[in-house]
C-alpha cells in the first residue's frame, strides 16, 4: 500500500495525533521504487510483507444486530484471509432465530473459503460466563448477561481477541454493502498500524464519502451532522490546553478503527453511541499528562500514536431511520462535557450547542455517560481456563 505522509501532528502530552493521510495506492507493488529512499518524498510505501505480518495477528470484530445475511457474508469476503473475524451478534434469537442463521451463513462461507472464524452471541450464557470468570462484572446486567449495545459487543470482542492471543483488533460494521471497501479498511488498518514505533497505536478511518440519493442523482456527502460537531468540539478541547486553534481531529465518530492490543486493554470505554468520541477524550485523559495514573506511565513513556487515514472507497451501509442523530450528538458531546479535562469555557459552548439544537432544555445538563473501566482489570488467565474457541467456530488456540 502507498500512503501519503501526515502533513503535521499535534501533541497532547504523550499522545501524538497525526493529521489525515490519503491512500495513494491500495496496492503499492512488490517493491518500493528507488525514489522512496529520498527523505523528501511525501508518500510512504508499506511492503506487502509488513501488511501480512500484521494481518496474521489482527482480529476483526464485526458487531451485528439483525443485519442482512448477504451483507454479513460480503463483509467476511472482504477481509484479508489471514485476519480472524470475530462476529459478535446481538441478533434476535426468539421467533425467527436470526443468530442461528448467522452461524450457518458464517460457517458455510468459512468452510468453503477455508477461513478461520469465531462467532458468539453477546447475550449468551457462554459469553456471560467468560466475562464473569475474568471478574469484569461491570459488563453484566441484572440478569448476569453481557449488556445490550454495540459498545458492549465491541468490548466482548476485544476480550475474545485477547484470549485468541491476537496483537491487534479492528472493528468493521456488518451492514456494509461493498466488500471492496471492507478490504480497503482492513488494509488501511494494517498499513496504519505498521507506521507506529510505539506499541500503543490506533488507526481511524475517515470515509471518502457517503453516497446518498438527492433529487435525481447521487450526492457524495463528506461530513455527517454528528461528525462535524464532535470533531469541532474535540478540536476545541485540544486547543483549550495548547492555546492554539487546531483542526487535527477528523475522525471523532469513526466506527471503523483499529488498535494495538496494548492500547485496547489500557483504555476505558463508554457505552452506546459515545464510544467513538470517547476514544479521543480517553486518550487525552489517560495519556495527556494532565493527571497521571501510575499504570499509564509505561504507555506514556513509549508514546501513544494516532493515525487518521482517508479511504478511497465510498461508504455505503444499510439505511436506518435517521431519528438517532440527535441522540448521537447528545451522547458524543456528553462525554466531552463530563470529562475532567473539559474547561468551563468549553462546557458553556457545549451547553449552547445542545440547547440550540433543542437536544436539552434550558436548565438541563447533558446525561452522564455510562463507562466501563480498562480491561486490564480482567483476569485473562482465569477466563482462559473455561475458553474453548472450537465451540464457537473453527479457530484453534
Ligand atoms: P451506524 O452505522 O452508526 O448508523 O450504526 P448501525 O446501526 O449500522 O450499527 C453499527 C453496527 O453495529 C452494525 O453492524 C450493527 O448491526 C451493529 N450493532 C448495533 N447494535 C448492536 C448491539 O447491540 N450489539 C452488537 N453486537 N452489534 C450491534
Ligand atoms: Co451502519
Amino acid at each position: 500500500m502507498r500512503l501519503e505522509l501526515p502533513k503535521y501532528s499535534e501533541r497532547f502530552g504523550a499522545v501524538l495525533l497525526h493529521d489525515l493521510q490519503k491512500v495513494y495506492e491500495m496496492d503499492g507493488g512488490f517493491q518500493p521504487d528507488e525514489v522512496f529512499s529520498n527523505p523528501f518524498h511525501v508518500i510512504r510505501h508499506i511492503e506487502a510483507d509488513k501488511l501480512f505480518q500484521i494481518e496474521k495477528d489482527l482480529a476483526i470484530i464485526i458487531p451485528t444486530k439483525n443485519e442482512r445475511l448477504r451483507l454479513l457474508e460480503g463483509v467476511l469476503c472482504g477481509l484479508p484471509h489471514d485476519c480472524l473475524p470475530i462476529v459478535l451478534s446481538n441478533s434476535d434469537t426468539e421467533a425467527i432465530d436470526r443468530f442461528r442463521l448467522e452461524c450457518q451463513t458464517v460457517e458455510n462461507y468459512c468452510c468453503y473459503a477455508k477461513k478461520k472464524y469465531l462467532i458468539m452471541h453477546q447475550r449468551s450464557k457462554e459469553m456471560a460466563a467468560l466475562v464473569k470468570s475474568g471478574g469484569y462484572t461491570q459488563l453484566l446486567d441484572e440478569r448476569g448477561l453481557v449488556r445490550n449495545g454495540k459498545a458492549e459487543g465491541m468490548i466482548a470482542g476485544i476480550m475474545l481477541a485477547r484470549l485468541m492471543g491476537k496483537k491487534y483488533v479492528g472493528f468493521v460494521d456488518a451492514d456494509n454493502y461493498f466488500p471492496g471497501s471492507v478490504f480497503e479498511y482492513v488494509r488501511i488498518f494494517s498499513a496504519g498500524l505498521s507506521q507506529s514505533t510505539s506499541p500503543y497505536a490506533m488507526v481511524r478511518i475517515q470515509w471518502h464519502s457517503k453516497p446518498k440519493i438527492e433529487g435525481e442523482g447521487l450526492f457524495f456527502a463528506k461530513w455527517g451532522r454528528v461528525s462535524r460537531i464532535s470533531n469541532l468540539l474535540l478540536n476545541r478541547l485540544i486547543s483549550q490546553y495548547t492555546a492554539f486553534e487546531t483542526d487535527v481531529v477528523k475522525t471523532g465518530n469513526a466506527g471503523e478503527h483499529a488498535m494495538s492490543m496494548e492500547l485496547a486493554l489500557q483504555m476505558d470505554y463508554s457505552a452506546g453511541f459515545s464510544i467513538e468520541t470517547h476514544h479521543f477524550v480517553n486518550l487525552m485523559e489517560r495519556f495527556g499528562g494532565v493527571k497521571v495514573l501510575p499504570e499509564d506511565i509505561p504507555a506514556m513513556q513509549q508514546g501513544v500514536y494516532l493515525y487518521q487515514i482517508e479511504s478511497r472507497n465510498p461508504h455505503l451501509h444499510d439505511a436506518k431511520e435517521d431519528g438517532h442523530v440527535e441522540e448521537m450528538i447528545h451522547q458524543s458531546l456528553a462525554v466531552i462535557f463530563h470529562s475532567p479535562l473539559c474547561t468551563e469555557v468549553l462546557k458553556t459552548e457545549i451547553l449552547g450547542e445542545l440547547r440550540r439544537l433543542h437536544i436539552i432544555k434550558k436548565h438541563e445538563l447533558p446525561q452522564i455517560p455510562v463507562k466501563y473501566g480498562s480491561l486490564q482489570s480482567l483476569d485473562f488467565a482465569k477466563a482462559a481456563k473455561i475458553w474453548d474457541p472450537e465451540k464457537h467456530g473453527n479457530a484453534k488456540l
